[in-house]
């Protein structure tokens, strides 16, 4: 494997493998498989899940890693094609990448969207440059329309916690105080349905996932024999549940536009998962999240201290299946 950046790379079987390899790993460990191997690890936005599960992960399996974040420690890196680089920035990713992948055996990279043009972030066009300035295999630590390591986790915690292939999944729109970017709803919608899920996406007016997130959905939910539907309805969306996945992001109305985000999600605080969203929910209905999560904004306490809350397991997740990417890479 050259390449971890996107789960619609693989096929279903190529998941399924990655799957059963985290499973061994954690059942057999391979303290000397990647002896000798260097992970670098390129961090643009902040991290402590990602972070530190790649970090441990390469470790346990007998190679070491080193971390960047460009601009506290090092030198800060211009992203820009064709800038005129008068401002902070001392050096561009041109040259950045190639240097540092040079030092390594796989590079991980952290690159947010940009938040300014839909079209430029859906095109993945940041992400895109640095995989072509990478000569060495590269990894997806969340770009600006994808989380793969997140979303192999969050199918090997929907395994774990039985919950069936056919089960209805819904992912809603939670309450944050300002615009976060799509790439976890991106990654998680395509992840359930390409598991064969009936999903829904719940989401307020003006919140609606770009037609082409939700067409590769629709696609990976026909090939794996599932569906992917959009609502605003909640009570309708959670009838007969076994998942809700709660997550925040920005408006696709007015993306790039900090001030219409703000007045559109004003009223919406009511948008924070509380225990009366379950009502009509399966009774073991699960709550997933990413993390992080803002407690009684996004989800309400009660639901993170009980025992529908699976957060946990997704973040310890991410552990064995970053550990069976980094085997199928490097070993
Ligand atoms: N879910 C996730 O990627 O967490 P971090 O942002 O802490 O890495």
């Amino acid at each position: 494997m050259r390449r971890f950046i996107d789960l619609a790379d693989f096929s279903r079987e190529q998941i399924l493998d990655l799957l059963e390899l985290a499973q061994a790993l954690q059942h057999h460990p391979e303290p000397r498989a990647l002896a000798g191997k260097v992970l670098g690890l390129a961090f643009f936005n902040p991290s402590l899940r990602t972070l530190a599960s790649f970090q441990a992960g390469m470790a346990r399996l007998g190679g070491s890693s080193f971390v960047i974040t460009p601009g506290q420690g090092t030198w800060l890196l211009e992203t820009q094609p064709n800038a005129i680089m008068k401002g902070a920035a001392a050096e561009h990713i041109r040259e950045g990448i190639p240097v540092l992948a040079s030092y390594c055996d796989a590079l991980g990279v952290r690159a947010f969207a940009d938040g300014k043009s839909l079209e430029s972030d859906l095109n993945e066009s940041l992400f895109r440059m640095i995989d072509g300035l990478c000569e060495k295999p590269l990894i997806n630590m969340e770009s600006a329309m994808n989380h793969p390591c997140q979303a192999l986790a969050d199918w090997r915690t929907l395994d774990e916690m039985k919950i069936p292939t056919r089960a209805k999944f819904v992912l809603s729109w939670a309450y944050h105080p300002k615009a976060l970017p799509l790439a976890v709803p991106a990654a998680t919608v395509h992840m359930a349905a390409m598991r064969g899920m009936e999903v829904v996406v719940l989401r307020p007016e003006g919140y609606a996932l770009p037609e082409q997130v939700m067409e590769k959905a629709r696609l990976a939910a026909r090939e794996a024999g599932g569906s992917v539907t959009e609502t605003s309805d909640r009570a309708a969306a959670l009838n007969g549940a076994s998942v809700v996945y709660a997550k925040e992001w920005g408006s696709t109305a007015y993306y790039g536009d900090v001030e219409a985000d703000s007045r559109l999600r004003a009223d919406l605080s009511d948008w924070c998962v509380r225990e009366r969203w379950f009502e009509r929910a399966r009774p073991d209905a699960k709550l997933m999240h990413c993390l992080p999560v803002r407690r009684n904004v996004a989800v309400a306490d009660g639901i993170l201290d009980g025992p529908r809350a699976v957060v946990k397991q997704e973040a310890f997740n991410r552990l064995p299946v970053q550990m069976a990417v980094l085997h199928r890479m490097l070993a």
